[in-house]
């Protein structure tokens, strides 16, 4: 496995990954119109493009190199909003290649290149009712906050916000 850096040319790609995977993590949370919106507000080439030049978010690619398939991605952003934290914006994983250790060597990763800029943090929202909270827990973040986001057209982001201290 090996774990890159995403260029423009790999916005497609994680645009794919991302609508396999969230009817799967979603579909009992949230209603089918508000994936669709997210997906389309998050997702769409323009908004992808827009994350990755002006943003400054950095997204990261595993790839099984047996297969040469992609499993999923990371996307984060040092130093957030003026702090020492590296905010994790997006993780996700096809289903087929989660539980596998995948997601842990991300946020390893993540960590790591965040105490080389300083950040002594990393911080992340996840939605109240997905059970990646566990898998956060036991990366060793905990709950720090709660929070509402309204995204528009009626719909809400019910989150919990998280951080975990990074160890130099
Ligand atoms: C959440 C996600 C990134 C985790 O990555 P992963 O590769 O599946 O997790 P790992 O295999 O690296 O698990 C690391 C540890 O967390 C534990 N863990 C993972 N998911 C868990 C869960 N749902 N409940 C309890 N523990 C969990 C694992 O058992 C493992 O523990 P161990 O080190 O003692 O063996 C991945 O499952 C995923 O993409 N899920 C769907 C998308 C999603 O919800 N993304 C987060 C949006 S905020």
């Amino acid at each position: 496995m090996t774990i890159t850096q995403a260029t423009e040319e790999d916005l497609p790609l994680i645009r794919d990954i991302a609508y396999q995977t969230w009817p799967n993590t979603f579909g009992e949370i949230l209603s089918p119109a508000q994936i669709s919106y997210m997906l389309e507000m998050m997702y769409s080439l323009d908004a992808l493009t827009t994350q990755i030049n002006e943003k400054k978010h950095v997204f990261l690619l595993a790839k099984n190199t047996d297969t040469d398939e992609y499993l999923g991605y990371v996307s984060y952003e040092l130093d957030y909003t003026g702090q020492p934290l590296a905010k994790i914006h997006k993780i996700y994983l096809l289903p087929a290649s989660q539980g596998k250790g995948v997601g842990r060597l991300f946020i390893d990763q993540v960590g790591a290149i965040a105490l080389a800029h300083q950040n002594t943090r990393l911080g992340l929202n996840v939605n109240r009712y997905n059970k990646a909270i566990q898998f956060y827990e036991r990366m060793g973040f905990l709950i720090v906050g709660t929070e509402d986001i309204d995204i528009g057209d009626g719909f809400l982001m019910e989150d919990f916000v998280m951080e975990k201290p990074l160890i130099p």
